[in-house]
């Protein structure tokens, strides 16, 4: 069978780190058309994950134009995701989008029309929803088992980890900082796992305390401060429409210890979960007791599929394959994306303006 052809947009630090390596490991599926505005990016991509026929463009325009591929990686900074996973749906490609979907929420509506209006598959880049401990924790959720979640917490706290390369640090290339690069995640699992996607208000705080200090300390080399017009540091609480509350934080530079890749808390009326201390664990009552379960992740009674397909990384791309295919659904879909895309704006409004943010007024 022809295998499915698949262009990759960006050849950058996530093409390298998550996508091609990923997209290597399943079988039916290969990369034809690469695209960098650094040509020897997509020329060194194409040589290492392309085929033989691989084309290599500078002009994602271009790339469009092949008629070979059907689906698309956009993995460019985020002004270009919603022009570059528009143009890419009219022009009849499925997209899969790194995160954040939009630098806004009116970008975002813009991709969620292009994408009603072709038909085509639009998902986003949230890989964090394939690790264990979140499909464990969806699985529960989908059974019930916490009741009505109310209060929930999403926090990414790194004590330094400013990304210094590429365009992190500029406003004008990413939408903001710590909270839009990595908060995304954080309250992209936390939406999910509550199935609540109905902001009532936020009251959001951010922060560039520390980008004019000399000693950065920073494990991915000094930042340029002249370079440097984003929040460091972010917080938000929201409430939803149903009287819900997730407290969001997240920082790429904050003077604490108490720091957490991605952590959440999710706090039902019949039971929680949280990953506190690198640890998954459910608490509830039972028999008149107060128990934690610590489900053993490492076994194999959460991977999806056979094989060697397990990473949260690939089980992203086998997901968006298998919807092309009409298989399975999305995992991430659009809609849901472009509602953290919302609060996140939300977040930045209420800071700039100091007043609590309504999202329908
Ligand atoms: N899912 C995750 O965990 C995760 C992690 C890191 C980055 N990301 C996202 O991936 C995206 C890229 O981040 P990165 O770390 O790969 O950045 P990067 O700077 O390493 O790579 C971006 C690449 O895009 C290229 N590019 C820029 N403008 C282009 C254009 N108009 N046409 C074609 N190529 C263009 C750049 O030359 C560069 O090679 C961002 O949106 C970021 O938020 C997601």
């Amino acid at each position: 069978m022809e295998k499915i052809k698949i262009g990759i947009i960006g050849c950058g630090g996530i093409a390298n780190g998550k996508h091609m390596p990923a997209i290597r490991k399943l079988d039916d599926v290969e990369m034809t058309a690469f695209c960098d505005i650094i040509p020897e990016r997509a020329q060194k991509a194409a040589e290492e994950y392309g085929t033989s026929d691989a084309k290599v463009y500078t002009d994602y325009k271009e790339l469009l134009k092949d008629e070979r591929i059907n689906n698309v990686r956009i993995l460019t900074p985020n002004k270009w995701h919603a022009v570059m996973s528009i143009e890419a749906l009219y022009a009849g490609k499925h997209v899969m989008c790194e995160k954040p979907m939009a630098i806004n929420y009116r970008e975002a509506q813009e991709m969620l029309k292009a994408q009603k209006e072709t038909g085509k598959l639009l998902t986003i880049g949230y890989q964090h929803k394939f690790d264990p401990d979140v499909v464990y924790a969806k699985q529960e959720a989908l059974k019930n088992t916490f009741g009505d979640i109310y209060y929930a917490k999403a926090n990414v706290i790194r004590r330094r980890g400013v990304p210094t390369w590429g365009v992190f640090t500029q406003k004008a290339e990413q939408g903001g900082g710590s909270l839009i690069d990595i908060g995304t995640h954080a309250l992209d699992i936390v939406l999910y796992l509550m199935d609540n996607y109905k902001p009532k208000m936020v009251l959001g705080t951010t922060y560039d305390r520390l980008k004019n200090q000399k000693e950065c300390a920073n494990p991915f080399g000094p930042w340029n401060a002249e370079n440097y017009d984003v929040e460091e540091c972010a917080s938000g609480y929201l409430v939803m429409e149903n009287g819900a509350t997730i407290i969001l934080e997240t920082s790429w530079a904050l003077n604490t210890t108490d720091t957490a890749s991605i952590r959440y808390m999710i706090c039902g009326t019949d039971a929680g979960a949280d990953n506190y201390n690198g640890k998954f664990k459910i608490n509830g009552v039972c028999n008149n007791k107060q128990y934690i379960t610590e489900p053993d992740l490492s076994t194999g009674g959460v991977a999806f599929y056979k094989g060697n397909e397990t990473s949260p990384a690939i089980q992203e791309q086998r997901t968006f394959i298998n919807a092309i295919l009409g298989k399975e659904e999305l995992v991430t879909k659009a809609e849901t994306a472009a509602v953290v895309t919302q609060i996140l704006e939300g977040i930045y409004i209420s800071a700039k303006t100091g007043a609590a943010y309504y999202f329908n007024r």
